[in-house]
């Protein structure tokens, strides 16, 4: 680990308890079954990049990003930021709680409806303590509405006053009120109208580069991916089954899942269409097949697949996949 590395996650779990009742179980026998919704998950995000995560739905994103901004304790495994476990982060002991902050993909839901916009941007500040005078509080929250390209009047209206898009600005707002310096995105656009989606990601690079904010950006969707992204990685049943660059991944999947994801997704340019549907479907992950865990979903599984669980390995151009066949299939 270098120690430009902002964001580092080490072998991270989140596990989840997904059992039937102690009544079910002891009728019918079975025994207590644990969710993997997060398994083993590790990469590191160098300051000022973009760290995008991908994968359908429940394949763990979300609850990655929860453990990563210190919400969710993990079960094993580290998130460190700047070297300091999120959990030490999250519970404010290192001073760092201003620097990471999160934006979720329902702006409605994240934003309090009794609240006026100007007391809900202001509110991390009020919380961290670092608000400043009532004057100071209004100068500062008047500037992130004009950063976010709406009006300092805006701090006077109630959210419901406001756009899906314009909603998201103001989440957006919050989310960079105390200053961050990492900001995890849980699929910031996915609610929105395909026409808002590419003008409030073109706002989050703006802010982005005038900042020099570093990002995990998450999304099912890949291209906003490629609109955003400077490493992908995909996850696929709570692991990471490749990580490479953004061109790489794009123009030379090495993982027969991201080939899928690839095929059925809308190119760039044309977020909202969908081509090829994905083969098959995702298997229950709290049984989740034996072997490589993409398997009975791959045209290319073979007897190894089946029983050998493969581990994420460098496929020697800074890229990594977890795939028994990935130089062949290459
Ligand atoms: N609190 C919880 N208790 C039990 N299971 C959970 C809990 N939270 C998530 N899960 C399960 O963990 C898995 C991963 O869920 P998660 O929400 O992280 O997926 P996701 O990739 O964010 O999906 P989506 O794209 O739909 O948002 C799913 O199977 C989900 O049902
Ligand atoms: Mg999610």
């Amino acid at each position: 680990m270098t120690a430009s590395q902002l964001m580092v996650a080490e072998r991270l779990s989140r596990h989840f308890d997904a059992s039937p009742s102690w009544l079910a179980r002891k009728l019918a026998g079975t025994p207590r079954r644990i969710l993997k919704a997060v398994d083993e998950v590790s990469f590191a995000i160098p300051e000022g990049a973009t760290l995008a995560l991908v994968g359908e739905s429940g394949c763990g994103k979300s609850t990655a990003a929860r453990c990563v901004a210190g919400l969710l304790a993990p079960s094993s495994g580290t998130a460190r930021y700047r070297d300091t476990d999120m959990r030490e982060v999250a519970k404010g002991r290192a001073g760092l709680r201003r620097e990471v902050q999160m934006i979720f993909q329902d702006p409605y839901g994240s934003l309090n409806p009794r609240l006026r916009v100007g007391r809900t941007i202001a509110d991390p500040l009020v919380a961290l303590g670092i608000a400043g005078s009532r004057v100071e509080r209004r100068e500062r929250v008047g500037q992130l509405l004009r950063e976010v390209g709406l009006s300092p009047a805006d701090a006077e209206k109630f959210p419901h006053e406001f756009s899906g898009g314009q909603r998201q600005r103001i989440a957006i707002a919050r989310a960079l009120a105390s200053k961050p310096a990492f900001v995890i995105c849980d699929e910031p656009t996915s609610a929105l109208d395909v026409s808002i989606q590419a003008q409030i990601l073109n706002l989050m690079r703006d802010l982005q580069d005038q900042h020099g904010l570093t990002y995990l950006f998450i999304s099912h969707n890949l291209a906003v991916v490629d609109h955003m992204a400077d490493r992908v990685a995909v996850m696929y049943l709570g692991r990471i089954v490749e990580n490479a660059t953004r061109e790489q991944l794009f123009s030379a999947p090495a993982h027969p899942y991201t080939r899928q994801l690839i095929a059925a997704s809308p190119s760039a340019g044309a977020i909202g269409k969908r081509h090829e549907p994905m083969r098959g479907e995702v298997p229950n992950p709290a049984n989740p097949p034996a072997g490589c865990s993409f398997h009975p979903r791959c045209p290319a599984a073979t007897n190894i697949c089946r029983s050998e669980r493969p581990e994420l390995r460098s496929l020697g151009d800074a890229r990594e996949a977890a795939c028994h066949h990935a130089e062949a299939l290459a």
